[in-house]
């Protein structure tokens, strides 16, 4: 059993058959994804946090989306520049980032 701090999904509009096609994806989820990974990796967080992709959440208008658990808590609108404040703010300093958050 691993002992997760947080797990963190990010909509990455796949479809049920692994394509992604959709809203997230069509506005830089992959990167945001990318940049979610790079970030857990250089602060030496990978054996606390996980990072997963997810299909669409149905809130596609306000995508990209992340999800921090075990919080709960949505962020919307996210770009890639977005994720070092999340992970530093929330993550590591246990504050949510107010202004991202949906
Ligand atoms: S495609 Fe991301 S919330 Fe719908």
């Amino acid at each position: 059993m691993v002992a997760l701090k947080h797990h963190i999904f990010v909509c990455a509009s796949c479809r049920i058959n692994g394509q992604q096609k959709g809203f997230c994806h069509s506005k830089g989820s992959v990167d945001i994804i990318q940049k979610f990974m790079e970030e857990i990796e250089d602060r030496d967080l990978s054996g606390e946090v996980m990072i997963t992709n997810t299909g669409c959440f149905g809130i596609c208008e306000k995508g990209p989306i992340a999800v921090v658990y075990p919080e709960g808590v949505w962020y919307g609108n996210l770009t890639e520049d977005d994720v070092e404040k999340i992970v530093e703010q929330h993550i590591e300093g246990g504050k949510v980032v107010e202004e991202l958050r949906i």
